[in-house]
């Protein structure tokens, strides 16, 4: 009976120890796999002033993941902790082509997918937006990186990227994207798309890695003029509640639309049939 129980608990570990095996070949299978995406031609070209050009690439959320030298996003014990890493030093490595191709592809220069930084988003920004961001992150001073150490994913982070729980932004952005040439005049739609929704449903709420977003419908209708030019220039909700993410965020970035987007923005949320 009991060389039974042996074998039969030396079968439990080896098929365990097998499935763990598994798992960690097809981690470094999604990990290491390569998006064949050609790095467009791109020509910087923009005829805005250097202000104008960095505070509009400002509202489109970089600055928000990566701060000034890198900035940690996630740090739970098991998960992982993901880094969103020094602009200044990784821009330097990439040719204006193969920005645009992380940009609006999520796709590094060495070909592998990114996590998190939100391409199916990006990948609506239009080509003088895009030429204002390069411009901007051309201009940036080399700084120190800010925090120490890469992404590094724990053993909860591994299963759910081996099972496909977490996405790679390139697996969600269509094959074939056809980005305006310029920014619309009306910025309602357009920043909800490229902004607003890699958190937020109009009339749902949404469950993301970190944090749930309420439906931005509602809100937006219930918000006075006055409250959500407040909110989103400096994060404070009606009541001055401060609102985590959705707070950092506003500061960061949202703080740089102008009064007139703000409007647009509420409308366009507000309203939208
Ligand atoms: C929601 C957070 C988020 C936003 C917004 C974001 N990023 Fe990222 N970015 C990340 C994370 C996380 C990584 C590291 C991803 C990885 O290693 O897979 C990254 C990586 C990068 C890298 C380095 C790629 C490499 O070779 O390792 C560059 C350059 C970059 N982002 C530029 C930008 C620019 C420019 C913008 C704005 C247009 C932006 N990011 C917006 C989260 C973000
Ligand atoms: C990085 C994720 C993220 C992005 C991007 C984001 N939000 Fe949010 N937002 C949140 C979260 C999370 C909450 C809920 C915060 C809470 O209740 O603690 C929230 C809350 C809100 C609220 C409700 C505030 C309140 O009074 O409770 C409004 C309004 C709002 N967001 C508008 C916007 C608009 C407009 C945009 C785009 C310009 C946007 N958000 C982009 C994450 C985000």
């Amino acid at each position: 009976m009991k060389r039974i129980v042996k074998i039969i608990l030396a079968a439990v570990v080896a098929i365990c120890l097998i499935a763990v095996a598994g798992v960690y070949a097809l981690l470094e299978m999604r990990l290491s796999r390569t998006y064949d995406v050609a790095a467009a031609d791109f020509t910087v070209k923009t005829t805005l002033s250097a202000e104008e050009a960095e505070r509009r690439a400002r509202t489109l959320m970089c600055g928000g993941c990566h701060h000034d030298a890198g900035n940690v996003l996630i740090d739970e014990p098991g998960v992982g902790r993901i880094v969103a890493p020094n602009l200044t030093r990784f821009v330097p490595m990439y040719s204006d082509a193969e920005l645009v191709r992380l940009i609006r592809h999520g796709i590094k220069k060495d070909g592998t997918g990114v996590f998190i930084m939100p391409a199916s988003n990006f990948a609506n920004i239009t080509d003088d937006d895009m030429a204002a961001i390069i411009a901007w992150l051309r201009s940036l001073k080399q700084l120190p990186d800010a925090v120490v150490g890469t992404t590094q994913w724990g053993p909860l982070g591994r299963i759910g990227l081996a099972l496909d729980k977490i996405p790679f932004e390139a697996d969600l952005v269509p094959a074939v994207i056809a980005p305006a040439a310029t920014r619309p005049a009306d910025i309602g739609e357009y920043a909800f798309r490229t902004d607003c929704s890699h958190c937020h449903n109009l009339d749902t709420a949404k469950q993301s890695e970190a944090f749930l977003a309420p439906a931005l419908k509602p809100l937006a209708q219930s918000y006075s003029a006055a409250d959500f030019k407040t909110l989103l220039r400096t994060g404070k909700g009606v009541g001055g509640r401060d609102l985590g993410v959705m707070t950092q965020v506003s500061q960061w970035d949202f703080s740089h639309f102008t009064e007139a987007d703000i409007e647009q923005i509420q409308i366009y949320l507000a309203h939208r049939p």
